[in-house]
Order: structure tokens, then C-alpha cells, then sequence
């Protein structure tokens, strides 16, 4: 993929998905922003990406916060002059869930909602005018099989219904958009292997996991990234409005 002279906002880019995708963006040649709360991790991304020749930027942004993704894209523009891609990758679950749908808290709702859909809300806003000015743009969003299939976990139906959610405002801004030449479009992970996940499942949990995928095993962040490079290059020019599978054959089912 060739993605010189291109700069890509990566949500949630310090880590797992988002941080395998920053940095393989710089690797395709983009100049790449790191937005994200965990500066320290954000830090570290940003210098693996100046090693590579590529200009890139760390922004403590909490995508649940309308006013801080504006500032974001403004920080952005200021600094590089224009966005191109915008990767919706920050998301996921609560650390401490413990209850299912009908033991569950409001605030728990809230949170996975507004961590889930409301954040790719909240980044895609910032920077759709900008990119309908220029005419150009792709946005990436991330998805998940629990959005398509229902979760597995018997736990997560707040973050279904987000991710579906996602999948919805994938395809109907895509419709909205197209005829500015902005490509939206989302990508379905199956259960990929980050560190936070590693860390905090013991190897039991991975392994019996791993056993219920078509492939056999889990996803690396590096597979779901290499779609995000692909889906952000002029080689998908005519995909738009898809969720592409990159789940290990999850969602056929058994
Ligand atoms: N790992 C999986 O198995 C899997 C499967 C399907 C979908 N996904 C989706 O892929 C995406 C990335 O997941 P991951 O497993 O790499 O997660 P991760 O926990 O490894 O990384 C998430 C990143 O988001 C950042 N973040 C947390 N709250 C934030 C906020 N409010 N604003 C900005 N950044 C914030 C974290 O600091 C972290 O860097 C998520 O949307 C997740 O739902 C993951």
C-alpha cells in the first residue's frame, strides 16, 4: 500500500489493534496521529514511528468527549495541514464487568455506548466537514462479531448493540458521504490477541478460545491493521459501506 503524503488519525493508537494500526500506516508511509488517553503507551508509538522517517503526534483525546475530538482535529490541521484517514479503533468493554444484561447497571450502558459509538460519533464529526471540503477521505471503523452474531460471552449485549450500532453508521454515512469521494467503511474483528487481552486471560481461557475458531487460533492485531492499511489506500477506492470480515471464520457459525 502506498499511503506517502497522507496523514491518519488512529483513536485508541497506543495500544492492541489501534497501536499494530498506527504503525502500520507509517510503515505504508502515512504520517500518523496517536490519539489516545494512555499517553505514556502513546509516547512509545509515536517514537517508533519518527524511527521509521514518518512525522507523527501524540493527542490525549477521550473520544466520549465531543469537545476534546474537536480539539483533536483542529491540533491536527494545525500541525499537518490535513486529514485523510481517520481509524475508529479505540473501543472495548469495561475492565471489571461482572454482570450479565439483567443484573446490569445504567452506567455500565453508558459507558460501553458512549466508549463504543458515541466516540466514533464524536471523531468522525470532527473531521467530516474537513474531508468533504477536500473532497477525499476514509474512515475506518471497527466492529465486532458480537455486533453481527451476538456476543459469545453471555455478558455483552450493551457492547452488541454498540458495535451494531457501528456497523449501521458505517453503512449510512457511507451513503451520505460517497458523493464527496469519502470511502467509509468498517472492519469486523474476531477475537484477536492484544496484550491487554493476553494479560488479563489466563492461558486456559486463550487456549479454549482459540479451539472454538474455524483457524484455530486467535487474530494478531497486525492482521486486523494490514485491512485498515488496505481499506485506507487508493486500492480500495471502490469499497465503501462494507464490513469486511477479519474474524478467523467466526461468524459462519457451526
Ligand atoms: N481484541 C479483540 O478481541 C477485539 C475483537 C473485536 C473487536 N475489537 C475492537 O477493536 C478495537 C481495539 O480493541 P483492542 O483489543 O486493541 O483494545 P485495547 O484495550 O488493547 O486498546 C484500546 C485503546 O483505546 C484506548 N482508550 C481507552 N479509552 C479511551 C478513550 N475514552 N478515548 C480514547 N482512547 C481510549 C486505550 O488506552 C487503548 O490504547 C475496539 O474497538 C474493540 O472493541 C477487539
Amino acid at each position: 500500500m502506498n499511503l506517502e503524503g497522507k496523514v491518519a488519525i488512529v483513536t485508541g493508537g497506543a495500544n492492541g489493534i489501534g497501536r499494530a494500526t498506527a504503525l502500520r500506516l507509517a510503515q505504508e508511509g502515512a504520517d500518523v496521529v496517536v490519539a489516545d488517553i494512555d499517553m505514556e503507551r502513546a509516547g512509545e508509538v509515536v517514537d517508533q514511528i519518527r524511527a521509521l522517517g514518518r512525522r507523527a503526534l501524540a493527542i490525549n483525546v477521550d473520544v466520549t468527549k465531543s469537545d476534546q475530538t474537536e480539539e483533536m482535529a483542529k491540533a491536527v490541521l494545525r500541525e499537518f495541514g490535513q486529514i485523510d484517514i481517520l481509524a475508529n479503533i479505540a473501543g472495548g468493554g469495561p475492565r471489571d464487568r461482572r454482570a450479565p444484561f439483567h443484573k446490569s447497571t445504567e452506567e455500565v450502558w453508558d459507558f460501553v455506548i458512549d466508549f463504543n459509538l458515541k466516540g466514533v460519533r464524536n471523531s468522525t464529526r470532527a473531521v467530516i466537514e474537513h474531508m468533504i471540503e477536500r473532497k477525499s477521505g476514509k474512515i475506518i471503523n471497527i466492529g465486532s462479531t458480537a455486533g453481527t452474531m451476538g456476543s459469545t460471552t453471555k455478558m455483552m449485549a450493551d457492547y452488541a448493540a454498540a458495535k451494531a450500532g457501528v456497523i449501521g453508521f458505517t453503512k449510512s454515512l457511507a451513503k451520505e458521504v460517497a458523493q464527496y469521494g469519502i470511502n467509509v467503511n468498517c472492519i469486523t474483528p474476531g477475537p484477536t490477541a492484544t496484550e491487554n487481552f493476553l494479560s488479563r486471560n489466563p492461558k486456559e481461557v486463550v487456549e479454549k478460545l482459540a479451539s472454538t475458531i474455524h483457524l484455530g487460533r486467535m487474530g494478531k492485531p497486525e492482521e486486523i491493521a494490514s485491512m485498515v492499511s488496505y481499506l485506507s489506500s487508493d486500492e480500495a477506492a471502490f469499497i465503501t459501506g462494507s464490513n469486511i470480515l477479519v474474524d478467523g471464520g467466526v461468524s459462519l457459525g457451526f
